[in-house]
């Protein structure tokens, strides 16, 4: 599909049929993932979600670019293309056009599949708000905790409970390097060395290393437990640079941990009313809390409700495959949300 054969004025959501139109906003790593699965797994996808799943188009920079999918999906005209879809899913990542897309599609009713962490850290509430004025559906799994299924054991399965704290290491790089400094006495630099040759750094590390992305992680947990609106801005974060073989050997030596621990907990406001308070630091953890024993480039989450307990959830860092699977999990979703009969 090309732009020029699409509406580009916004216009009410198809009615559904038994056919879901999905537009892709991207075709990088997540991205062209998400589109190869739509086109290769359509009969597996088709039986689980009770709706056929139909790829109309993929929004990318440039359309010319050859990307072994058929060319006639490719435009470079991202609203005409929302426009013409009842789901979006947007994998352009950084904050503009991705925001104002968003907003066009949930404005219009679709239901909007995002992996963009940095965007929702930002300006989520928002987004949610205009989600929640439409009666529309934004979905965002593999925006937080990397691997971990979170978002829909915290909005679904834990929704009649009360969270009251969640702690997390949503850092696997961090995760990794405080990691190797315990178990292995080595210095910041060295153990940070030790996960570049491994692969577990991203080319510009800052964003991990200084906290800001487990900010960002924190900071959607929370939003996502408390139901009140949490941006990157609201938490104090702090990263673990400053950690060294001397910190991390006298944590060791009084039975502790170093681990780089989000904490977002649950306050009664004065006069009425409840707000989160959320921050990221490298924190000392006893040997026997269960956050304490995740090794390597991993996440975990730990959650506090009031009937269900202590949970815990472990996985895998943020990779392209592990997005791509959450977000077909969230089409998935918001397919049989929107079911019509095949
Ligand atoms: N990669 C991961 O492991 C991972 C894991 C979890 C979450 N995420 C999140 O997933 C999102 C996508 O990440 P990615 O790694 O797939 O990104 P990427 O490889 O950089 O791909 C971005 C895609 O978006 C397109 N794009 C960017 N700006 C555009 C614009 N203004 N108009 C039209 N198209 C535009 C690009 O088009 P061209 O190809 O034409 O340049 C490209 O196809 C991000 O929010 C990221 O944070 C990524």
């Amino acid at each position: 599909m090309t732009g020029n054969q699409m509406q580009s004025q916004a216009a009410p959501a198809p009615k559904m049929s038994g056919v879901l139109r999905v537009a892709i906003l991207g075709c990088g790593t997540v991205g062209s993932r998400v589109a190869r699965i739509l086109q290769e797994d359509a009969a597996t996808l088709a039986a689980r979600s009770g709706t056929r799943l139909e790829l109309v188009g993929i929004a990318v920079r440039d359309p010319e670019m050859p990307r072994g999918l058929p060319p006639s999906l490719f435009t470079a005209e991202p609203k005409a293309l929302v426009d013409s879809a009842d789901v979006v899913v947007e994998l352009m990542g950084g904050i503009e056009p991705a925001r104002t897309l968003i907003l066009r599609a949930l404005r219009r009713g679709s239901s909007v599949v995002t992996a963009n962490r940095e965007l929702l850290a930002l300006d989520g509430p928002a987004l949610f708000e205009q989600a929640r004025r439409n009666d529309a559906e934004l979905s965002f799994e593999a925006a937080v905790a990397g691997a971990i299924p979170i978002t829909r054991t915290i909005r679904d399965s834990l929704s009649g409970d009360r969270i009251t704290r969640v702690l997390a290491t949503v850092d696997a790089t961090a995760n990794f390097v405080l990691d190797q400094m315990d178990a292995t006495g080595a210095s910041f630099e060295e153990a940070l060395a030790h996960a570049q040759r491994l692969g577990y750094v991203t080319a510009d590390p800052t964003a991990d290393l200084g906290g800001r992305d487990a900010a960002a992680n924190a900071a959607l947990l929370a939003t996502l437990a408390f139901h009140v609106p949490v941006r990157l801005h609201d938490v104090q974060y702090e990263g673990i640079t400053d950690v060294n073989a001397e910190d991390v050997a006298a944590a060791k030596k009084s039975g502790m941990v170093i681990k780089l621990l989000a904490a977002a907990e649950l306050m009664s406001i004065p006069g009425g009313g409840e707000s989160a308070r959320v921050s990221v630091r490298p924190t000392n953890l006893p040997r026997e809390h269960p956050l304490a024993g995740v090794r390597g480039p991993s996440n975990a989450v730990f959650i506090e409700a009031e009937n269900a307990g202590e949970i815990m959830l472990l996985g895998g860092g943020a990779g392209g495959r592990t997005a791509a699977s959450a977000v077909m999990g969230d089409l998935i979703a918001a397919a049989r949300r929107r079911r019509a009969p095949l």
